[in-house]
């Protein structure tokens, strides 16, 4: 396995309290897969996938608990030297908004070439090709004038393409990718997103972390599901996508246009998410659950294998 998240606790801390953000997460992650990262607004996505390469502020942050095995290496205990190795490297990042990743000042091209010679032994010249090559793979029209363009001077859906050239051109074995799309116009986010289909490498791993299932159907051959700081459901992509078990799964495929709804209100998920600090006790969805039950108020469902691949945490499957 690539990537082997074990029961990652992640908390906040300010100055009257401690915010629980992430309790018991565990997620693997192997070569040629692409991991979706599931969960509406808040439920500590972000948080899950930058403490993998370490980069939630600390303070606030704190992992009490967890491990976070890399190629073998414990990246929660490893050297800070040995992990900034590894960033960009071996891990390649994209976020949400390209201008977290890019600097204002410098031109792209100067900033994709740092990247490489930061990295790799390689002349000016040697790192000047490498990063026409990745600016033209990625589609930016005209690579040769466009290495000298600041990023303002591009639309967010080539800022954003530029960050993926950034993140892949060491050809990294991970590449996290953070609501690569979220920030982008509709027609552009197609575009994206069928560029990083298209550029994933079958020996790589993708984790693809966003709160739009119709991304995921799309990108990923694994699926694991959050509400509330938890898992409550891994699967296949095409078991996940066939047979949901966890009533969030389910409510959040309804949401989902298909062929069959097309035309007909989307149904969303009644009630508010609940903050990190303010979780029910029981099952943390038991108040928006269609399929509710008295227990749920009080009993707190584990993760539990239901078949081979495939866990849910819900009390409908307590033995
Ligand atoms: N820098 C931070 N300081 C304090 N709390 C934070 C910070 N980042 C995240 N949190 C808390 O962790 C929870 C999960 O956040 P996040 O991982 O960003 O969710 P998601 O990516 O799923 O939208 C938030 O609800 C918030 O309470
Ligand atoms: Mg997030």
């Amino acid at each position: 396995m690539l990537l082997e998240i074990s029961d990652l606790h992640i908390e906040f801390a300010s100055e009257d309290r401690t915010i629980r953000a992430v309790e018991g997460v565990s997620l693997s992650l192997d070569r040629g897969q692409v991991l979706g990262l599931v969960g509406e607004s808040g439920c500590g996505k972000s948080a899950s996938c930058m403490s993998i390469p370490r980069l939630l502020p600390s303070p606030p942050a704190r992992i009490p608990q967890g491990k976070i095995l890399f190629d073998g290496v414990d990246l929660l205990t490893t050297p800070i030297e040995n992990l900034r190795k590894i960033r960009g490297d071996k891990i390649g990042i994209i976020f949400q908004d390209p201008m977290t990743a890019l600097s204002p000042l410098h031109r792209i091209g100067k900033q994709l070439q740092e990247v490489i010679r930061l990295h790799r032994n390689v002349t000016l010249a040697e790192s000047r090709k490498l990063a026409l090559e990745w600016l033209d793979r990625v589609g930016i029209p005209d690579p040769t004038s466009k290495i000298n363009a600041y990023p303002h001077e591009l639309s967010g859906g080539m800022q954003q393409r530029v960050v993926i050239a950034m993140a892949l051109i060491l050809e990294p074995d991970l590449i996290i990718a953070d609501e690569p799309t979220t920030a982008l116009d509709v027609t552009i986010q197609a575009q994206v997103l069928r560029l990083m289909r298209d550029l994933h490498r079958k020996d790589s791993a993708l984790l693809l972390i966003t709160h739009d299932m119709g991304v995921v159907s799309q990108m990923a051959t694994h699926i694991a599901v959050m509400y509330a700081g938890q898992i409550v459901e891994t699967a296949e992509a095409e078991e996940f996508f066939r047979s949901p078990q966890h009533p969030y799964s389910q409510a959040l495929l309804r949401a989902l246009p298909s062929s069959a709804t097309r035309g007909q209100p989307l149904e969303s998920i009644p009630g508010n998410v609940p903050s990190a600090g303010n979780f029910p006790p029981g099952c943390r969805f038991h108040n928006r659950c269609n399929a509710v039950m008295d227990k749920c108020k009080k009993c707190a469902p584990q993760l539990q294998e239901i078949s081979p691949d495939h866990c849910v945490r819900c009390l409908l499957y307590d033995k």
